[in-house]
C-alpha cells in the first residue's frame, strides 16, 4: 500500500508543482490541463465563473461532485482528495458562512497550494487537512456530506475508504463522489501497472463492485452513474500504459467512464 501511494504522491507533487497535463507517460496521473480526455469539459460554463481564477488549471477531477450533492446553507462537507481546492471553494459557497467544508489530501504539495489559494480568495468555511482517506482525522458522525473528484480510483483499500466515509457521515448524511469506473473488464497487466494505477485508471472498480462494495460498508440509495465514457487515442493509451507492449492497439474505447456516485447513511 505504500508504494502506490509514495508514488501516487511523487506524481501529484510534481503536477502541481510544474502545472502541466500528466495523462500518461512518466508524469502520469489523473487528469490535468485542458486537452486530458478525462478532466476536459468537466465544469460547466455557469461553475467555472465561481471558481477563482487560476484554480481551474490546478484541477485533476474527473467529474463536478458539488454540482450534484445538492448542498444546504449550515452543511459541513468533507473533500476527499481535495488536491488544489476547488470543490472545497465550491462547496464552501454553497454552504455558506454558517456551513464548514475540510479538504483532506495525503500530498504536502497539494495542501500548500490549497491553503494559499484559500488565503488569496480570502475564504473563511474552509479548512484543509493533512491526513489519508483511509484513516481520515475527523470524529465519527460529524460530516453531513462527504464529496470527492476522481481520488477514491487511486486507493489501494477502497473497503477502508468506504468504512471511514460511513463513520464520519452523521447518519442521514450522503456521498456525492465523481470518479473513474470500468464497464467491462480489463487485462491484469494494466491493474498491475503502477503508472496507470497513478493515471487513475489501473486502481478503478467496476461500476457494479463499486456499488457492492457500498452496500457492504452500510450505504443505502446507491447510484452509479456514468457521465462521461473515455475513448482514449492510440497516442494517449501509450503515454498511460509507457511499460505495455503494443498499447497503441488495446482496445480500450468504452471501458473507463467518469462516473457520479450517490449514496446514503442510513438513518
Ligand atoms: C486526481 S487528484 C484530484 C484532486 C482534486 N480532487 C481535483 O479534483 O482536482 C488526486 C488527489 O488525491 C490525493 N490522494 C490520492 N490518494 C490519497 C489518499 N490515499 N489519501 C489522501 N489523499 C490522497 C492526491 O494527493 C491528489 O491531490
Amino acid at each position: 500500500m505504500s508504494d502506490i501511494r509514495d508514488t501516487i504522491r511523487q506524481k501529484y507533487a510534481e503536477a502541481i508543482t510544474n502545472k502541466r497535463s500528466c495523462c500518461g507517460g512518466s508524469s502520469s496521473c489523473c487528469g490535468g490541463g485542458t486537452d486530458d480526455p478525462i478532466t476536459k469539459g468537466i465544469y460547466d460554463g455557469a461553475v467555472l465563473d465561481r471558481i477563482p481564477e487560476g484554480v481551474v488549471s490546478q484541477s485533476f477531477g474527473c467529474g463536478s461532485p458539488v454540482e450534484m450533492a445538492g448542498l444546504k446553507a449550515g452543511e459541513t462537507v468533507l473533500d476527499l482528495g481535495s488536491g488544489a481546492g476547488l470543490d472545497a471553494f465550491l462547496a464552501g459557497g454553497e454552504v455558506g458562512p454558517s456551513g464548514k467544508v475540510f479538504g483532506l489530501d495525503m500530498t504536502d504539495e497539494m495542501i500548500l497550494t490549497a491553503e494559499a489559494n484559500r488565503v488569496h480568495w480570502g475564504l473563511k468555511n474552509v479548512e484543509f487537512l493533512k491526513g489519508f482517506i483511509e484513516d481520515i482525522p475527523l470524529p465519527d458522525g460529524s460530516v453531513d456530506v462527504v464529496v470527492s473528484n476522481c481520488v477514491i480510483n487511486l486507493s489501494p483499500d477502497k473497503e477502508a475508504v468506504f468504512r471511514e466515509i460511513f463513520r464520519v457521515l452523521k447518519p442521514g448524511g450522503r456521498i456525492s463522489v465523481s470518479d473513474v469506473v470500468f464497464l467491462r473488464p480489463i487485462p491484469e497487466d494494466i491493474r498491475t501497472s503502477i503508472d496507470a494505477w497513478a493515471g487513475c485508471v489501473a486502481g478503478a472498480l467496476g461500476k457494479d463492485e463499486y456499488a457492492e462494495k457500498l452496500k457492504k460498508a452500510g450505504f443505502t440509495e446507491i447510484k452509479v452513474s456514468p457521465t462521461k465514457i473515455y475513448a482514449f487515442t492510440p497516442e494517449q493509451l501509450e503515454d498511460m500504459f509507457p511499460d505495455l507492449p503494443g498499447a497503441a492497439n488495446l482496445d480500450a474505447s468504452g471501458v473507463a467512464a467518469g462516473a457520479w456516485i450517490f449514496a446514503s447513511r442510513p438513518n
